[in-house]
């Protein structure tokens, strides 16, 4: 017993050195910073828990009784809020992207785009941007396979000296529709059956294939959905796409289209249809695992991050919609330039409070960045 516990204070310790060497690293991270003051080590002396009203609590593993056999107490309000705590610690999980896994991180810029843009975390060669990433599954429930085939997201969070900045996008540079309204359709096409709740996290059943057959701007995002592509190797050889196009704006108030791109310096790689079933049997939390994994051993995941820009006057040229989410910004018309790199060094220290709390938000920008 006592050689276990020795081992398990070891690998404690070890894992909360990896993890400050990783904040270390990420130095002038203001964001972990600021978290620093709620990170509390139980472990040291003088700390112990208290009621969520700070009353100290020196034992928890009994609740008041009269007598030796009960009945239990209602005047034991430790007991009371301990229960109402857990009856209460579930959220409702997301609608769409339920099922996720995600990391810290710093973003680095090498090229300004001061020309385009006068947001800071764009233009400051200098600065290191700490960022916070999920990376999750469209249509599964949080406890579904990874290796199913999907969409993958891919949100990062910017946390720039002027607020925070969230990116919000998918591993295939298209969308299934092209006017908002038709979202809250596709998602419950997809979902499973109304009446028996199958299947889970899988598109291939009736209700999805109808909606499909009615809708042909889906078409090419169904090319990339059911292409050998679809299903990653690795959430570390995923591509990451914006898939709408943006505004920036410069300090002279003049406007550009942009598109974003992540790619991976491992390289985009994918699992065949054979190996992602057997997968997903053998392991359902492949691709979590992973990445955990990866980061925990210092194989550090990184995104080099690219830019297509273009003007209104050039858009107006072409012969499709750029602000039509079935379309790409073809890259013979507009290569792709590569300013920065994000890189992926810190596991979450509670999966709770971070992957699953973490609330992305198209909303959140800079104000410098559209204005
Ligand atoms: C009208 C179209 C859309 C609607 C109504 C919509 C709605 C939503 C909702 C409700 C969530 C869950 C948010 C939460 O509970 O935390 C979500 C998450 C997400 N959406 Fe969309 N979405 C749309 C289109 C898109 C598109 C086009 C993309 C790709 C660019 C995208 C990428 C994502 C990602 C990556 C997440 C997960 C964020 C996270 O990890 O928390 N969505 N979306």
């Amino acid at each position: 017993m006592e050689d276990i516990t020795e081992k398990m204070k070891g690998f404690v310790s070890a894992t909360k050195e990896k993890t400050t060497s990783a904040i270390t690293s990420v130095t002038g991270d203001k964001k972990n910073r600021n978290l620093e003051s709620s990170r509390i080590d139980d472990a040291q002396p003088g700390h112990y828990i208290t009621t969520q009203f700070g009353t100290r609590i020196n034992h928890t593993d009994d609740s008041l009784k009269v007598g030796e056999r009960g009945p239990t107490l209602l005047e034991d309000f430790h007991f009371r809020e301990k229960i109402t705590h857990f009856d209460h610690e579930r959220i409702p999980e997301r609608a769409v992207h339920a099922r996720g896994a995600a990391a810290h991180g710093y973003f680095e810029l090498d090229e300004s785009l001061a020309k385009y843009t006068k947001a800071g975390v764009l233009t400051e060669t200098s600065r290191k941007t700490p960022v916070f990433v999920r990376f999750s599954t469209v249509l599964g429930s949080k406890g579904s396979a990874d290796t199913v085939r999907d969409v993958r997201g891919f949100a990062v969070r910017f946390y720039t000296d002027e607020g925070n900045w969230d990116l919000v996008g998918n591993n295939m540079p298209v969308f299934f529709i092209q006017d908002a309204i038709k979202f809250p359709d596709i998602i419950h096409a997809g979902k499973p059956e109304p009446h028996n709740e199958l299947p889970q996290a899988q598109t291939a059943h009736d209700n999805f294939w109808d909606f499909i057959s009615l809708t042909p701007e889906a078409s090419h995002m169904i090319m990339w959905a059911l292409s050998d592509r679809a299903i990653p190797r690795s959430y570390r050889m995923m591509q990451g796409f914006g898939v709408h196009s943006f505004i920036l704006v410069n300090e002279s108030g003049e406007k550009h289209f942009v598109k974003f791109h992540w790619t991976p310096t491992l390289g985009a790689h994918s699992l065949v249809w054979d190996e992602a079933q057997k997968l997903g049997g053998q392991d359902p939390d492949f691709h979590r695992r992973d990445l955990w994994e990866a980061i925990d051993n210092g194989f550090y995941p990184e995104w080099k991050f690219g830019v297509q820009i273009f003007t209104e006057e050039e858009a107006e040229g072409w012969d499709f919609d750029i602000l039509d989410s079935t379309k790409i910004i073809p890259e013979e018309l507009v290569p792709v330039k590569y300013i920065g790199k994000m890189v992926l060094n810190r596991n979450p220290d509670n999966y709770f409070s971070e992957t699953e709390q973490v609330a992305y938000c198209v909303v959140c920008f800079p104000m410098l960045i559209l204005k």
